[in-house]
């Protein structure tokens, strides 16, 4: 091999592309998404303002997005035909395979997305199409996993309060649209919308630069944060916090668990990569955490543990020495248990705040005709031998 490999297994210290999107300081704990600070866009914003921020670069005036959000209302309804491939998945199926699964399906009703050159019009009906219908696929494969007939969107409504509705009617009746509830939902969709190349977008881009479809691209991305040390620790947080509950609620006997290198429990929702103060997203997230179940007047013994377990890890040497603090997904999967989101579905919600993100990515990545990502290795195995014939094997 000529020249010199740099191992950086983790990708720890690579700048694997340059980006435009979402600007993070680990040391800092700020987060922006094209220039806008979180905490603004959470407080002032709304999911699908963000989305088109992300994607457009630029804030829409207010018939931009009303028209960004028309059109994706008008796009909502997926192919009949994946009533057929939801129902061949059993009621046991976690809804995060089905939901990359039938993205991937989308190749298929719109063949159209696997030619890498598409125009510009043809890769934004593309973007729409899949901003619109993953919360019908998301919504779908919850209905799924409890056995009840699916939920068809109501364009009349806007983006989450379409969503829950489809998440929680039945034809026997109607969900009835709670504010508290719209409103957190939009805060948490914003706060999970982009975070530069962590390991679900740097798959997108990285499936995406072998000229992937958008839509193979994202199923992908899907995959990667399924993984509960990426966006599942938010389904492994209520886990945890559940399991400490059942065992007594010692939220200490569990800390030392975690700092016990022998014992493989990890605290889940603390820790981050780039984070190493407090991760921004987590402060906003836990007010709101707080405002919600008081609005809904819920008193959740669940809470009480994480916000021990969040005062003993900031006191306690082990947390304090490798800079653990809670993650985006400490306090999520609380406020999701407030609004009804079963736990199951807490990393599908992660999928559906993440997906303007990755979208944005994906084109920013197209747009800049980057090469196709091949890392190179270390090579560590066996040097030069030759083939044995079988009979000569021992
Ligand atoms: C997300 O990248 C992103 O941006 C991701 C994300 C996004 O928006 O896309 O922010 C979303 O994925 C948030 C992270 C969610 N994951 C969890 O909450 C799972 C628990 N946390 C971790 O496993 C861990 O902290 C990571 C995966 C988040 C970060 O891992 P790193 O950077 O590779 O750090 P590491 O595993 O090398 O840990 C460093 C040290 C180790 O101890 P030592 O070997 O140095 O003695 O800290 C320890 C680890 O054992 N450690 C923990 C711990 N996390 C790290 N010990 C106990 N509990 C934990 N949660």
């Amino acid at each position: 091999q000529t020249g010199y490999i740099t191992l950086d297994s983790g990708y720890k210290n690579t700048g694997a592309t340059e980006s435009a999107i979402t600007f993070l300081d680990g040391e800092e704990g700020i987060l922006r998404y094209r220039g806008y600070p979180i905490e603004q866009l959470a407080e002032k914003s709304s999911f699908i303002e963000v989305a088109y921020l992300l994607i457009y670069d630029k804030l829409p005036t207010a018939k931009e997005l009303d028209e960004f959000s028309d059109r994706i209302k008008r796009h909502t309804l997926v192919n009949e035909d994946m009533r057929k491939i939801l129902d061949g998945f059993p009621y046991t199926a976690h809804p995060m395979g089905i939901l990359s699964a039938l993205v991937s399906s989308l190749t298929a009703f719109y063949p159209e997305s696997l030619n890498p050159n598409q125009s510009k019009e043809e890769v934004d009906l593309s973007i729409i199409r899949l901003m619109a219908k993953l919360s019908t696929i998301a919504a779908w494969s919850y209905k799924n996993s409890v056995g009840h007939p699916v939920n068809y969107p109501k364009n009349k409504l806007d983006y989450c309060s379409n969503f829950l509705h489809m998440m929680f009617a039945y034809p026997t009746e109607e969900y009835e649209i709670n504010p508290v509830v719209v409103d957190a939902l939009n805060k948490l969709l914003i706060l999970h919308a982009d975070h530069e190349q962590n390991c679900s977008t740097s798959t997108v881009r990285l499936v995406g630069s072998a000229n992937a479809s958008l839509y193979s691209s994202v199923s992908a991305g899907i995959s990667a944060l399924w993984g509960p040390l990426h966006g599942g620790a938010n389904q492994a947080v209520i886990e945890m916090l559940e399991a400490i509950k059942a065992d007594g609620g010692d939220s200490k006997k569990y800390i030392e668990k975690a700092k016990d290198k022998n014992d493989p429990f990890r605290l889940m929702g603390f820790g981050h990569r780039v984070y190493k103060n407090f991760d921004p997203r987590a402060t906003i997230i836990k007010k709101t955490a707080d405002e919600v179940l008081t609005a809904l007047g819920i008193n959740d013994p669940i809470l009480t543990i994480a916000k021990e377990l969040e005062e003993a890890a900031l006191t306690d040497p082990y947390f304090v020495e490798r800079k653990l603090y809670p993650n985006v997904d400490f306090y999520s999967g609380i406020i999701y248990r407030a609004i009804g989101i079963p736990t199951e579905m807490f990393t599908v919600m992660f999928a559906l705040g993440r997906l303007p993100g990755w979208i944005a990515q994906w084109k920013e990545m197209r747009e800049a005709k980057e090469p196709i990502g091949r890392p190179r290795q270390v090579y560590t195995g066996s040097t030069e031998r030759d083939y044995v014939s079988i009979s000569d094997r021992s």
